[in-house]
Order: structure tokens, then sequence, then C-alpha cells
């Protein structure tokens, strides 16, 4: 951890490796235009340094962003949880008021409101097939179920992980409907596809460019009105598969330009000039 980069900022995000996050361009943009100048920078803080880090963001700072492989370990530092921030066990957010931390998950709202964007559609009632069971599926997973969402069927290579996410979305939400399978499973994935409005890929899997995809993309031809949405922000095979097939379809650009805006909001509680991010980080590209 650079202490003298710390000093300089009162907000930032924090991660390991955290080299390639556009999240400083982002917030930045956001704060410039409330004339609140450039407070937000990135921290390279390896896990064994987390402690510190609290300890010195209690005292100095106003609030950061957390991203992997803090999300969960950052939990037993927080004072206070949003309601969903609870709920899916994860956080992005941070906010310190006078030296306490309240924190929260805004990777869900992100997720939803760039699902909204692209296919015009609200999380109430939806029926979504999520592919991946990880840390990225888990917050998405947990805020559509919180918003209203109807159906849940989980995709993943480990079954295990898939029952455990659906056994504690049912706990928690007793009238969701909620199925797994294999992602090796065709068949059932074709079930799922057919009876969905939304397909999400949540695994890692294309975060390389010579990554195989996941799992056989013929199986999105179970359901012609389908929309999908890569977590990705790039081409996948997943998302090359569905504009030869014209499957709508959409990667991961809008949700992190979605969690940003709501953090901006999370902390100074201004409206987040979501255009202006935009531009930041497509200046990036
Ligand atoms: P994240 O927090 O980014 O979601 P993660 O917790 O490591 O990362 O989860 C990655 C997801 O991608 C998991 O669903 C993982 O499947 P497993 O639960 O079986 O590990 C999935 N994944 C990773 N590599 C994969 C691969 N080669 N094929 C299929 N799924 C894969």
């Amino acid at each position: 951890m650079n202490c003298e980069d710390l000093k300089k900022y009162q907000y930032a995000v924090i991660g390991d490796p955290i080299s390639h996050s556009k999240s400083p361009q982002m917030q930045n943009a956001a704060f410039e235009f409330h004339d609140l100048g450039r407070p937000y920078g990135k921290i390279q803080v390896k896990t064994d340094e987390l402690a510190d880090f609290v300890a010195y963001a209690r005292e100095n700072m106003r609030g950061f962003n957390v991203t992997v492989p803090h999300k969960q370990s950052i939990i037993q530092f927080i004072d206070n949880f949003t309601e969903i921030g609870k709920l899916c066990n994860s956080i992005n957010t941070v906010r310190i008021e006078n030296g306490n931390l309240y924190g929260t998950s805004t990777d869900g709202e992100g997720l939803a409101k760039a699902v909204e964007g692209h296919f015009g559609m609200k999380a109430e009632n939806l029926k979504i097939t999520f592919a991946g069971a990880g840390g990225a599926a888990q917050s998405g997973v947990w805020f559509f179920v919180y918003k209203g969402a109807k159906k849940i069927n989980i995709c993943n290579r480990t079954l295990e992980k898939a029952q455990q996410m659906s056994d504690a979305l049912k706990k928690a939400f007793p009238a969701l409907e909620t199925e797994v399978c294999l992602m090796s499973d065709f068949e059932k994935m074709q079930s799922f596809i057919a009876d969905s409005d939304l397909f999400i890929q949540a695994t890692s899997v294309g975060l390389k460019d010579d990554d195989p995809p996941p799992f056989d993309p013929a199986v999105l031809d179970a359901n012609k009105n389908i929309c999908v949405y890569d977590l990705i922000y790039k081409e996948t095979k997943i998302l090359k598969y569905c504009r030869e097939k014209n499957i709508r379809c959409a990667d991961g650009s809008n949700m992190l330009l979605g969690q940003g805006a709501a953090a901006f909001k999370f902390w100074t509680k201004l409206e987040a000039p979501e255009n202006i991010m935009k531009q930041a980080l497509e200046e990036l590209k």
C-alpha cells in the first residue's frame, strides 16, 4: 500500500490488482462536474493490508469502492449495512461518517439499470437465467430478487455452488421460483432459457481474448426472444454468437457506469452526471 498515494485522496477504489481500474476517471468526472475537484484515486491494497487501510480510511477518508478480492473480506469492518448490502453478502461501496463505515452493493443496481436501458426490462416479475455462481453473479441475483424477480435459474460449472445460492435465495424469499443445473447440461439449460426473459452471462470466462465460450452458445437458440447480457465489458464469444444470430445482447460496459453512478450518489447525495461519467469511460477506450 502506497501511503503517499493514500494522503492525496478522500475517495478511492481498493483492490489487488487495481491498475486496470477505470473508476478514477469516471468518478473524478462526476466530482469535477460538481466543482469538487478530483479527489478519487486507486490504491492497491493486498489482503494482509486491508485492516490497516480501513483504520486509515476511518479517520481520513469519506468513502471508497471495493473490488476483487476484498468484496467479502471487507464485511468484517462494516458498522452498518444497507438492506441489499446485507442480503447479497458482497460490499463494493463504503461511505464513512464520523469514523463509521456504511456498506452497500451498487453492482446489482448497476446491472439492473443497464438491463433496463438496453432491453427496457424491469426486475419485477422477470424470469432470469444466470450462467455462473461466483461473486459477480451473486450481487446481480440478489438485487433482481430483492426488486421482485419471479424466477431465477442458475447454471454453473460446479453444481454445488449454484445449489447453495439457490437454497439461500429460497430461504430469504420463499415465493421465488428457482432451479439449478450444470452448465454442461445442454437440455436443461435450453429448458431454462425457453422459459426466461433474460440471460445473464456472469462467469469470468471471456475476460481473456482466447477464452472459449463457457457453454455451448447454441442453447440460446431455445428462445428467439431472449435478451442476453454479458457482464464482461468486451466482445465475448457469447456476444459474437448472439450478433451472428440476431439475438438481442449487450456487454457489461453500462453496468460499470450504473454501479459508479449509484456509488457517487451514496457518498455525496448529489445527482450523478451519467453522461459525463460515460464520456470519461469512453475516452479510455
Ligand atoms: P467472480 O467473483 O468474478 O464472479 P468467481 O467467484 O471466481 O469470480 O466466479 C467465477 C465464475 O465463473 C464461477 O461461476 C465459475 O464457476 P465455478 O463456480 O465452477 O468455479 C465460473 N468459471 C470460471 N472459469 C470457468 C470455466 N473455465 N468454465 C466455466 N465456468 C467457469
